[in-house]
């Protein structure tokens, strides 16, 4: 029989998502010419990208990271001759909701089939409250057909949903607003957009769990390094601590307090953690992760730690399979209304491989056992296609993900780089 698979060595996942979204939108929209380095290559990103060069802005690259963005001013974008395709981008479409509802011209924004189920009300509406004119479906869906409007007005909203792309579409509608909006967040969630703004030379007023800025102000175009993507770093944080003997180093990984919730919960897991040659790049924390294996004792997950870790949970239910007792996660329930409904998607994933998963209203119970061998389905998630691919470093046979070709939306080269780290993962295209 061969050895187990385990993971070793030194790795650098590729750029964070999140971050190359607002990297493009903030460099079309600042004077002068943004250079980013480290922008992700992933259909998501790119959907972002392409959406901006339709709208006129002159973009170089990618190329192996690097792209430059010539900005054309808060007012300079201009009208796209067809509609926008947000692909499989949930931030994408909420993100630019945001900052097309003040343009001088109508847009459309559709997208695929997962993306065409997501709930975008919660944008709209506020929207809304600010002046602009956004039609959805009658379910609350895409496509998004924004008009024109000659003046969008802050406004002051306390979000009903601890939402990172609800704060940013506000805030980048506030841009183009008379007057002052600010956003009040149930929970701290991702603060990428405040954190680049203030890069881009844009004054941004924080308090806790509020964040207030004034329209008509100038972006000025600056250098961006991306670090290294947390949520994709997460399935190699799992894959190491569930495989015997593994010791793995990913190199410079984002470690943003609003996204280190994975972290947080894997050592109270028993994870064996370290941080190592933290510094700021572009205005993030970055660090070194170290990850060695360890014994995994189910936990119930603290629920300040949910909106932190809100993109992790695939890889997260996957450590708690292979741990020793419970896992109880509640407070969760937007888990339904990712790219898939990952609560039920990994539940049923879970279960033919013979894990006790019951799925709850807004979280899961997990008993950690063996994970057999098995075939699962992705349901065209990629996050859930690599958490799968990842069990198998803790399977007693091979695991066959099905439809998982969006593993490219987040993380292109992610069988490759998994294997060169040592779990052999088999490519079958269809
Ligand atoms: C994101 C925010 C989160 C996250 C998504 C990216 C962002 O969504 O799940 O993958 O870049 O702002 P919600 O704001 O819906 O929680």
């Amino acid at each position: 029989m061969s050895a187990k698979p385990l993971l070793q060595g030194r790795l650098r996942v590729p750029g964070d998502k999140s971050i190359s979204h607002r990297s493009i939108m903030l460099g079309a929209i600042a004077e002068g010419e943004t250079r980013i380095s480290g922008f992700l290559e992933g259909a998501d990103a790119l959907a972002t990208l392409t959406a901006f060069r339709r709208m006129g802005v002159r973009i170089q690259g990618p190329d192996r990271g690097e792209v430059q963005v010539r900005g054309v001013g808060l007012r300079g974008l201009q009208a796209p001759d067809a509609p926008l395709d947000m692909g499989n981008s949930g931030t994408s479409m909420r993100l630019l909701a945001g900052l097309l509802a003040g343009q001088s011209f109508p847009a459309t924004l559709v997208g695929d089939a997962s993306l065409k189920r997501r709930p975008m009300r919660r944008v709209t509406e506020p929207l809304g409250l600010m002046g602009a004119r956004i039609g959805t479906s009658e379910q609350g869906t895409a496509p998004l057909t924004i008009e024109p409007t000659a003046q969008l007005r802050g406004i002051d909203y306390r979000m009903p949903v601890a939402s990172a792309q609800v704060k940013s579409c506000l805030l980048l509608a506030g841009l183009f607003a008379q007057g002052e909006t600010c956003v009040t967040e149930p929970a701290p969630t991702r603060d990428h957009t405040e954190r680049m703004l203030t890069a881009f030379g844009y004054s941004v007023r924080r308090t806790a769990r509020r964040v207030c800025l004034t329209g008509g102000g100038r972006l000025s175009a600056c250098r961006l390094q991306i670090p290294a993507d947390i949520s994709s770093a997460a399935f190699f944080l799992v894959g190491a601590s569930i495989a015997p003997g593994s010791d793995l180093t990913l190199e410079g990984v984002g470690i943003n307090p609003t996204r280190v919730g994975v972290i947080n919960i894997l050592r109270g897991m028993g994870a064996d953690i370290e941080l190592l040659e933290r510094h700021t790049a572009g205005g993030e924390p970055v660090a070194d992760i170290r990850v060695r294996a360890a014994r995994l004792k189910g936990i119930p997950i603290p629920v300040d730690q949910v909106p932190l870790a809100i993109d992790e949970f695939p890889a997260l239910f996957i450590a708690a399979a292979c741990a020793t007792g419970e896992t109880l996660l509640t407070g969760a329930e937007e888990l339904r209304v990712k790219e898939s409904d990952r609560i039920q998607v990994m539940a049923d994933g879970l279960l033919t491989l013979g894990i006790r998963a019951e799925p709850l209203p807004d979280g899961i119970r997990i008993q950690g056992g063996q994970i057999g061998p098995g075939v699962v389905e992705a349901q065209g998630d990629h996050r859930i296609a690599m958490a799968f691919a990842i069990a198998g470093l803790g399977a007693s046979g091979p695991i066959e993900v099905r439809d998982c070709a969006n593993v490219e939306t987040s993380f292109p080269g992610f069988a490759a780089l998994a294997a060169s780290a040592g779990l052999p993962i088999e490519e079958v295209r269809p």
